[in-house]
């Protein structure tokens, strides 16, 4: 068995940047789970169509903001105009969609590490890639501890060859066949799996290669427990009111 890679994050994750109780992705949803205790995050990280790197879950704008449409063929002058918070409650009504940037500053001044999940538009993986590493690379005045995550293995190819240094982990809703091939491939430190993918095979297996172990998404005790004695070093959850980081 190898040793495990240094890790320098906690054990609880906010999702989507605490994203349940306030509007997912948003500064807002991040103070919040600062606010309820959580030192880490995690967020959905993708392009404009101008290269600007900003946080959305979906390729599209209608559940999350009052846009419409792919957020692809938006250039960011027309996104950061648009109301992020509205559709989740009045009173986060005028949330804007934040930048990568603005994301770091805010886990440098709160002292909170950050997994950036590398969520691109449908053929916009090279690019998003390289352009969120060489981002963070370039960048002046500090960085949080980061983890690079994402499903698109042509994404994380991309951030390996712009910043081979950032951690990285393959995001995974299933163990299929080729999965630890890949994952060494790409250079990963970790594997954030989907909760019920982690069985007491699956979690000896990747510890066994060397490998830390994340799940998403947790959220019920049950869950928590079962996760927890299988000795994972990540859970991702949205119930920052409920477990206690
Ligand atoms: O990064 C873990 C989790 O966020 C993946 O699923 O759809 O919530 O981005 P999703
Ligand atoms: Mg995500």
């Amino acid at each position: 068995m190898s040793a495990p890679p240094s890790w320098p994050y906690p054990r609880w994750i906010a999702h989507r940047g605490a994203g349940r109780l306030a509007p997912e992705n948003t500064l807002a949803a991040f103070k919040l789970g600062h606010a309820w205790g959580y030192r880490m995050f995690e967020c959905d990280v993708r392009l404009s169509a101008d290269g600007q790197a900003f946080l959305l879950h979906d390729d599209t704008l209608e559940r999350t903001t009052d846009g419409e449409g792919d957020a692809l063929a938006r250039n960011w002058a027309e996104l950061a105009g648009l109301d992020a918070g509205g559709w989740h409650s009045p009173r986060y009504a005028g949330a804007r969609l934040p930048t990568l940037d603005e994301v770091l500053d805010f886990c440098v001044r709160h002292d909170c590490a950050l997994n950036l999940e590398l969520k691109p538009a449908p053929g916009d993986a090279r690019r998003t890639g390289d352009t969120v590493a060489a981002r963070i690379v370039r960048r002046m005045g500090g960085l949080p501890p980061l983890l690079l995550s994402s499903f698109d293995v042509e994404a994380l190819e991309a951030a390996a060859e712009a910043a081979p240094a950032l951690p990285r982990a393959l995001l995974l809703e299933c163990f299929a066949a080729g999965w630890l091939e890949t994952v060494r491939r790409l250079g990963c430190v970790a594997v954030v799996g989907e909760q019920s993918a982690w069985t007491p095979d699956t979690a000896v297996a990747v510890a066994s290669a060397g490998l830390r172990r994340l799940a998403y998404t947790v959220n019920d005790d049950a869950q928590a427990a079962r996760l927890l004695a299988l000795g994972l070093d990540g859970l991702i959850t949205d119930r920052v009111d409920h477990f206690r980081p």
